[in-house]
């Protein structure tokens, strides 16, 4: 190639990839937040559903706490017409209409999609119709989409039998097909990868073009099972940034029998982690003490925070463990977390400081009390109860 040939390719393809890496830092430049049907509605979910929604994520103040994106996650598609453009099935009768509806509330709206041919709910699949589909869903007005490998894994065993190198390669290059279509469509979606942190997702995720991936298995609306997860996610903080996240999964609090206490632990916990904070309950339901976990502000000052940084466990005794999480203004987030069956003291283990970069004292406040604690060291104590949390902020 000539030399001058040579420049311009190399200015065009700088251009492409700073102008994708542009719509990707618009597009999640902190961890997307919002709601999502699954882990309340699961299948049952309707056009009704979402509207009652947004309606309440509006009347609820959650719209204004941060939570803008509706999704739809699985069930909500039909067949499709002789052109073989998707259409939503009878409990979706417009989706159009109601992508006007949820922007008409100042909020965004999210659908859900698999690479292979089947969904994990055994609807259909964007399998072949992967540019067809972006194009359906810019038409209709969507911000965001999720993309369940699903039906796809077993797509990957077929054509690459007993070879999983091959069937890794060829996850990668259906999760980039989709996002090219997104891309080709010309509208801004958030991409967000759900393919359970398959192939350590979070090495390429960025690559393929996603905001977000999956990094587990499906949470549930318990304790074990969210605290497990949750605790996975040490040593991932390096992985996050802005306009691309891990994803531990979408909230469950106010779903199950949660408790108080659990509730703000998962929630401190998704915090620290810079997780995504998609909710997953039934709003009209809402009980003011959940919509407060949900609702505050310092809480999601953290998550939020513009440096981007996700936290990571600074030491860990048994049931107790200290998570840290920096922040733009130079202070930072420290979660000391009871797992246990019982109350904890803290039996003496001391905040570490020293390994978060502090000297032998620092200023703080604990989030959930809103209550200035002046200046401790090392040696503070308090008791932190069953599945519970005491999150800090400190600075020098
Ligand atoms: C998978 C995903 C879930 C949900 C369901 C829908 O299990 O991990 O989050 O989207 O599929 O069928």
């Amino acid at each position: 190639m000539a030399k001058a040939g040579r420049l311009a390719l190399f200015l065009a393809v700088t251009a492409v990839g700073a102008g994708a890496q542009a719509a990707a830092q618009t597009v999640a430049a902190t961890p997307p937040m919002g709601w999502n049907s699954w882990n309340f509605f699961a299948g049952r979910v309707t056009d009704k559903d979402i509207r009652d929604t947004a309606d309440l994520l509006v009347s609820t103040g959650m719209r204004d706490a941060g939570y803008v994106y509706v999704n739809i996650d699985d069930t909500w598609e039909g067949k499709r017409d002789a052109q073989g453009r998707i259409q939503s099935n009878e409990k979706f009768p417009d989706m159009k209409a109601l992508a006007d509806y949820v922007h008409s509330k100042g909020l965004k709206l999210g659908i859900y999609s698999s690479p292979g041919p089947q969904t994990c709910a055994r609807f259909e699949g964007s399998l072949g119709h992967e540019e067809q589909d972006a194009q359906t869903y810019a038409d209709w007005g969507i911000d965001y989409l999720k993309y369940d490998l699903c039906s796809y894994g077993g797509v990957m065993r077929q054509q690459a039998p007993d070879d999983p190198v091959a069937q890794n390669k060829l996850m990668r290059e259906a999760y980039e097909k989709m996002h090219q279509a997104i891309l080709k469509t010309g509208r801004p979606m958030v991409y967000s990868l759900c393919q359970y942190g398959d192939d350590s997702v979070w090495d390429w995720g960025p690559s393929v073009g996603a905001n977000l991936w999956r990094t587990t298995g499906d949470i549930s609306a318990n304790f074990d099972r969210m605290s497990l997860i949750g605790r996975s996610q040490a040593g991932l903080a390096k992985f996050a940034g802005p306009g691309h996240w891990n994803d531990p999964d979408m909230l469950e609090v106010g779903n199950g029998r949660l408790t108080h206490d659990e509730n703000v632990t998962h929630m401190t916990l998704w915090a620290m982690l810079a997780a995504p904070l998609i909710a997953g309950n039934n709003l009209t339901q809402m009980t003011p003490d959940v919509a407060a976990v949900l609702m505050n502000k310092d809480v999601i000052a953290i998550a939020q925070d513009v440096l981007g940084k996700q936290g990571d466990r600074v030491y860990a005794e048994g049931p107790v463990e200290i998570w840290a999480k920096p922040l733009k203004d130079g202070a930072t987030a420290v979660a000391i977390f009871n797992f246990g069956e019982t109350a904890s003291e803290m039996r003496g283990i001391g905040l570490h400081l020293k390994e978060m970069g502090f000297g032998a004292s620092v200023k703080a406040r604990d989030v959930w009390a809103a209550k200035d604690l002046g200046t401790i060291k090392d040696d503070w104590k308090t008791t932190i109860p069953r599945h519970g949390v005491v999150l800090l902020v400190v600075k020098r």
